[in-house]
């Protein structure tokens, strides 16, 4: 299956940021912002002037990835930076007492794919009530917080869990993967349903990111 590679710019180089953007617009096809609180992860990544910098210059899509607490409060505010995808996680949504559906439809509204993430240890089947409101799914392959991390294998058969559904109700849903995503791993995952691999250390600490780009892509 085609798939699409989503470097994540977390894992980039900030001092030099400038020359990372323009290697994902020559080489990749979309960027991967994570976006962290501190409250729903243990970690606090960047916000809005680095998403407006990278805006500036990006002529692939940004893909927001939200790992907040309330999340409907700065959908706006990503919309307005630019953002083609957003996503929020399904836990986070729950613990607010949010309507995840609701909040899908705010993103819609605003002319951006809307995405639902879940973390590893979430059963699949708790995205299922929400596939029809959703334009794409994110399936962590880590627990979301960190860059780095060792891939979770249970990964594959999560994927074919997803796909199996989109596909007997008949939907076109892309899935995408997060975490761990490496050129070893990544032609299993694609056979396994996965259309849009983030990767970041794999790519930004490899000694040629372009060429690692190509091999997660699976190009010749
Ligand atoms: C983790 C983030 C990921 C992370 C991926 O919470 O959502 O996007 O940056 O980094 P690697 O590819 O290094 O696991
Ligand atoms: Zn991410």
């Amino acid at each position: 299956m085609a798939r699409l590679v989503a470097p994540s710019m977390l894992s980039a180089d900030f001092l030099h940021l400038e020359k990372d953007v323009e290697m994902v617009n020559a080489c990749a096809d979309i960027f991967h912002l994570d976006i962290m609180d501190g409250t729903f992860v243990p970690n606090i990544s960047f916000g809005f002037p680095v998403v407006e910098a990278i805006a500036r210059k990006a002529t692939k899509p940004m893909d927001v990835h939200l790992m907040i607490v309330h999340p409907e409060k700065y959908i706006p505010r990503f919309a307005d930076a630019g953002a083609s995808y957003i996503s929020f996680h399904l836990e986070a949504a729950e613990a607010d007492g949010s309507d995840p559906a609701e909040i899908l439809r705010m993103i819609r509204s605003r002319g951006v794919k809307a995405g639902l993430v879940i973390n590893p240890d979430i059963p699949v089947p708790k995205l299922f009530p929400y596939l029809e409101e959703t334009d794409f799914i994110l399936l962590m392959s880590v627990f979301a917080g960190f860059g780095g991390q060792k891939f979770i294998e249970e990964t594959y058969g999560r994927i074919a869990e997803l796909k199996a559904e989109i596909d007997r109700r008949g939907l076109r849903i892309p899935i995408e993967i997060d975490g761990g995503v490496s050129a070893t791993n990544a032609d299993r995952l694609a056979a396994a349903g996965a259309e849009i691999l983030v990767a970041g250390s794999a790519v930004f600490k490899a000694s040629d990111p372009a060429e690692m780009v190509r091999r997660i892509r699976g190009d010749a």
